[in-house]
């Protein structure tokens, strides 16, 4: 499957959610406030540097034109809300691997399953539709909640640099790697036991 074979008229349906590309139609006041809210960007890297409607907007045209990168939108069924973004890329198309990012930005929705789903579908469709072999995920070693939802897709904590990161209060924290094999992923959707499970 190509890049311009997901249009932004698409869907990966799931039971709470759907994921949808980003558009510029999604940039709005409320995306901004998200990433300006500690709560939301104490792990994400974007806190870095301001995040204006206009960095946004360059941001989500750059991921649309990208060949690499797939920025979905979170959205709730119900009230078909846009809640949060799940990003798989960059995608290295030689040795057929992305990494994997995501934020429930409207913080009364957490805890309701949403991160899980949302990787969910982006994991079959990484594997299943773009053929791809892994997915990565890099987080905080502090973000429990981030690794509990990984861990319940079924990535796996592969690796662990000490004092990578410099966290919101100026320490140094680990980097936690996450790794998922499409052969994992295959065992499990199939209910077989995974090799690297033991
Ligand atoms: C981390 C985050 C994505 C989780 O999203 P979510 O939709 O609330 O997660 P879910 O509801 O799918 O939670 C799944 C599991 O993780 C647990 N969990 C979620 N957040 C948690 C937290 N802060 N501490 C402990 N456990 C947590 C849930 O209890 C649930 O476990 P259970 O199935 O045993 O009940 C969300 O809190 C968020 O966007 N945080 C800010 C941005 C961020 O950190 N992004 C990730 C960067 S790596």
């Amino acid at each position: 499957m190509g890049r311009r074979d997901f249009t932004p008229a698409d869907r990966l349906m799931g039971t709470k959610i759907f994921l949808r590309l980003v558009t510029l139609q999604d940039c709005t006041p409320r995306y901004e406030a998200w990433l300006a809210d500690p709560r939301v960007n104490r792990y994400l890297e974007t806190r870095w540097r301001p995040q204006t409607l206009e960095a946004i907007r360059t941001f989500v045209q750059d991921m649309l034109d990208s060949p690499d990168n797939y920025l979905f939108a979170i959205v709730e069924h119900g009230t078909q809300t846009h809640v949060g973004n799940i990003k798989v890329g960059p995608i290295n198309a030689n040795h057929a691997y992305a990494d994997v990012s995501y934020f429930i930005g409207e913080t009364d929705r957490h805890g309701r399953g949403y991160a899980t789903e949302a990787i969910r579908l982006a994991a079959g469709f990484a594997f299943d539709r773009l053929g791809l072999h892994r997915l990565q995920a890099g987080l905080y070693a502090g973000n429990i909640g981030s690794g509990k939802v990984l861990e319940s897709v079924g990535f796996f904590l592969e690796g662990v640099f000490l004092g990578q990161l410099r966290n919101v209060e100026g320490g140094w924290e680990d980097h936690h790697w996450y790794g998922l094999l499409r052969e994992t992923w295959e065992a499990l959707r199939d209910g077989q036991p995974t090799s690297d499970s033991g």
